[in-house]
């Protein structure tokens, strides 16, 4: 038997996650990012295979994590986690510059950033996750990350359909 408040007390922070394909850039919001290795160390992000983004990582086989900041508001959060690159510039009205290999970096709301390079690629059905070595980092400003539970319980967001943790008619 499942009881689904058993996943729901799991806690996360929350990220944006960049890649960029001939040129175009693109980045998406999401949970399921973590460091899986110190030594090297070692970054696990889990994507939805419908996500532009993960399109793009699966073709370079990079890709770029960002701490978001605890004062990000639902405007900034749902640009990147509700629309799509798909049909929609994410980057129109955001501050960002773009990493040595062309990856996106977002400077508004972020703590810091790290590229990433994919060194493995599990198929999970409905998500593929990507695991791979850390390359290059920096810290953008000090600050408190945001937590999925400051985010759901403080800034009242939802968890749109394609997250890890979405819910059918349950979502928090
Ligand atoms: C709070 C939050 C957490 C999310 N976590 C994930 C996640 O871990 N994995 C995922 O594939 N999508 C996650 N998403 C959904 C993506 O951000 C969303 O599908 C996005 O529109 C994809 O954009 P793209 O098609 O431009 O790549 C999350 C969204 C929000 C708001």
């Amino acid at each position: 038997m499942i009881d689904i408040r058993a996943l729901t007390d799991m806690t996360y922070g929350l990220f944006i996650v960049g890649a960029t394909k001939d040129g175009k850039i693109n980045a998406m919001i999401a949970n399921s990012v973590f460091q899986v290795t110190a030594e090297p160390p070692k970054i696990a992000i889990a994507l939805n295979k419908q996500s532009l983004t993960h399109d793009y990582i699966k073709e370079t086989g990079l890709f770029c994590v960002q701490p978001i900041a605890q004062e990000a508001n639902m405007i900034f959060l749902g640009n990147f986690g509700f629309r799509t690159g798909k049909n929609y510039d994410k980057f129109a009205k955001v501050s960002y510059k773009l990493s040595a290999q062309g990856l996106p970096i977002v400077l508004e709301n972020t703590l810091s950033w790290m590229s990433v390079k994919v060194n493995q690629t599990i198929d999970l059905g409905t998500h593929t996750l990507f695991i791979g070595l850390v390359e290059d980092t920096q810290v953008i400003k000090e600050g408190k990350p945001l937590t999925y539970d400051y985010y759901q319980c403080v800034l009242r967001g939802k968890t749109p359909r394609g997250a890890t943790t979405f819910k059918e008619n349950k979502e928090k």
